[in-house]
């Protein structure tokens, strides 16, 4: 199975993708937590992100098919895998085609403006999985700790209120163009094209997801 989670900064994709990697035993590709990843570790990909991504400006489009091509040519992606964050724009997703990788499913995840900025000012994040909590909505255990590691969670640069408003504008102006191109793509060939509402809490969100797949 090959996903594609499509939807704005803080819709609930990295949150729904763990819950389906685990469902479909394949997994996630996070580009964010790859930049972040070679953030921490300071590689020259690190470097080069760093400034775009605490400004909310997409990397490349160059560098970051570079990264995933290679990522998904590992052993553990042979069955399958799901992308959340990639594609981003269109060239992104034209060289999906261009090196025959054949996506099964896009699940489109719906959250009005409002809420999102509500999401991320509330988000703590583990660095060394990536895993997501919400003050609120999904806390730690412990306050400010990664349940299973018992690390710190931290708060992302990019999700303060400016920063996050700059990010929606750049999702709706190189992002959103994907609704139609895969869509469209779903109306003439074997993709499953499914559109959620992501309001509901994170369970009822997986919930409705799983179901939807089931009766695709
Ligand atoms: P990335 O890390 O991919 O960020 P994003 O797409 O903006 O998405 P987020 O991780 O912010 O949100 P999410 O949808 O995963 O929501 P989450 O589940 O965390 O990208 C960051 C940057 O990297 C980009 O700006 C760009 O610079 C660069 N980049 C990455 N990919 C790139 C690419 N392909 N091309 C170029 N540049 C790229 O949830 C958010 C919060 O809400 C959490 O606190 C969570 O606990 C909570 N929550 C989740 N679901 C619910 C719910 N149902 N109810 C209540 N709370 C919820």
């Amino acid at each position: 199975m090959k996903i594609i989670l499509l939807g704005p900064p803080g819709a609930g994709k990295g949150t729904q993708a763990e819950v389906l990697c685990q469902e479909f035993n394949i997994p996630h590709i996070s580009t964010g937590n790859i930049l972040r990843d070679a953030i921490n570790a300071g590689t020259d990909l690190g470097k080069k992100a760093k400034k775009l991504m605490d400004e909310g400006i997409l990397v490349s489009d160059e560098v970051i098919v570079g990264v995933v091509i290679e990522r998904i040519a590992q052993t553990d992606c042979k069955s399958g895998f799901l992308f959340d964050g990639y594609p981003r724009t269109i060239p992104q997703a034209k060289a999906l085609d261009d090196n025959s990788i054949e996506i099964n499913l896009v699940i489109e995840i719906n959250v009005p403006d409002d809420v999102i900025i509500d999401r991320m000012s509330g988000r703590r994040v583990h660095l060394g999985s990536g895993r997501n909590y919400h003050l609120e909505f999904n806390p730690p255990k412990v306050s400010d700790i990664d349940d299973l590691t018992g690390e710190p969670l931290i708060q992302r640069e990019d999700d303060k209120p400016e920063t996050v408003k700059d990010r929606l504008e750049v999702y709706r102006s190189q992002t959103l163009p994907l609704i139609d191109f895969y869509s469209e793509r779903a109306r003439r060939e074997n993709l499953n094209y499914l559109k959620i509402s992501g309001t509901g809490s994170p369970v009822d969100v997986s919930d409705l997801i799983l179901d939807e797949i089931k009766n695709s």
